[in-house]
């Protein structure tokens, strides 16, 4: 057996009488800790506490392993539906306990931020009550899957005073900071194409349902992200087709041709695909300014001309996990502003929205940031 198997206490808590909650709910309130050495942070910084919510996927490879090379921050606690899961999660990344009860992550003075990697559905309303409860939030994209939950995480931002950022890591991948960089010295509008395979989301896969914003609510939400964060312009409309919708097997809401117009008068394609093999390519992105030619593919190349002037770089695949996470630790450190706001958040989620509406309808549709959020 692990060594640190042996010392897990399972506490099955009752609610007490007087808890304003127990009526509620008589549920038990699961938590088990998880007895270790306490590990005393280095330096004079003050230890930031941090729960993971959902233990899946992208916080067992990259988030987690991300987080526990910060120094000064702690993994303190495991928030999972499934006892078991959050137990093998907490003892594998030495957390001090896990539960299966949210309130109970939330009712922990000691945690400074939660860290949201759970499935769509959960993100806005995790979101929304970690910042009642005076928690940072690093949420998972998308942020939100309507705009009132955009307008409600946008007012809990501000109200709570506290900083809510959203997973955006191709922001912090070096080769689209190059891209950015290069786009940022163009003279006048740009022309961009963002091409993305992605076949692995599709048939029974969680994230293809549509029900719950399919792969464009899910994944096509980067790159409505991205164009905007590339052209530093907002996006003003939207008109997209579909594959046909309704049929069976391909999931048609997921395979889609978009195209955008930014209010500096740039243009953006996006192309956004279910359907492709697996050995299809995954992500190319190209950008064309005035005597400017740009292209990355994969995280791992990227070509740049310059009028007759050309250089290409390859690199191994960094896809700014780690950057944005520590990015944001020190945001919450020197209490700024994160790089990926809530309204960055809210702005890609409604850019898709709208996308999604412009392709059951076969009209363009307008996107006015401004004044949906301002529309409380
Ligand atoms: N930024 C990026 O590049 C990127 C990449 C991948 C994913 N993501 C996002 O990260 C989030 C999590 O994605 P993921 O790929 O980690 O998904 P996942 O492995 O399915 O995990 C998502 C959640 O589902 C629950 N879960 C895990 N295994 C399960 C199982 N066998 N049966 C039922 N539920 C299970 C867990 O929540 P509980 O522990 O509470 O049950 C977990 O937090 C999503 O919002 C996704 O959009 C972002």
């Amino acid at each position: 057996m692990n060594p640190a198997e042996s010392s897990v206490a399972v506490l099955l808590r009752y609610p007490a009488a007087d808890d304003e909650r127990a009526a509620e709910s008589f549920a038990p309130r699961r938590r088990v800790e998880i007895a270790r050495d306490r590990v005393e942070p280095r330096g004079d910084a003050k230890e930031l506490r941090v729960a993971l919510v959902g233990a899946g996927n992208i916080a067992r490879w990259a988030h987690v392993p991300a987080l526990k090379k910060i120094p000064g921050v702690k993994l303190a606690a495991v928030y999972s539906a499934s006892g078991s899961r959050g137990k093998s999660y907490a003892l594998r990344f030495g957390a001090d306990y896990c539960a299966s009860d949210y309130d109970e992550i939330l009712r922990d003075e000691s945690i400074d931020a939660v860290l949201i990697a759970t499935r769509n559905q959960h993100h806005a309303a995790q979101a929304l009550a970690a910042l009642a409860a005076g928690k940072h939030v690093f949420v998972e994209k998308p942020m939100a899957l309507t705009v009132d939950e955009c307008r409600a995480l946008a007012r809990a931002v501000r109200e709570s005073g506290k900083q809510l950022t959203v997973g955006f890591n191709r922001r912090f991948a070096p080769f689209y900071r190059e891209l950015k960089s290069q786009l940022a010295r163009r003279a006048g509008p740009a022309v961009v194409n963002c091409r993305v395979n992605s076949p692995g989301i599709s048939g029974s896969y969680w994230m293809a349902d549509p029900a719950i914003g399919g792969a464009i609510l899910g994944e096509a939400v980067h790159f409505v992200d991205l164009m905007f964060w590339l052209l530093d312009s907002e996006p003003a409309a939207v008109s997209a087709y579909s594959l046909p919708t309704g049929g069976e097997g391909t999931v048609g809401e997921n395979n889609v041709a978009a195209s955008f117009r930014f209010a500096d008068g740039s243009v953006a394609n996006l192309t956004y695909c279910t359907v492709g093999s697996k050995t299809s390519a995954g992500e190319r992105v190209e950008a064309f300014a005035e005597g400017l030619g740009l292209a990355t593919e994969d995280f791992k190349r990227l070509a740049i001309k310059k009028g007759t002037l050309s250089a290409r770089s390859r690199w191994w695949g960094e896809k700014g996990y780690a950057a944005q996470l520590e990015s944001f630790v020190k945001s919450m450190r020197e209490g700024r502003a994160p790089e990926v706001t809530v309204l960055d958040g809210a702005r890609a989620t409604i850019g898709c929205l709208a996308l999604m509406d412009s392709a059951r309808s076969s009209e363009p549709r307008e996107i006015d940031l401004a004044a949906v959020m301002s529309d409380e």
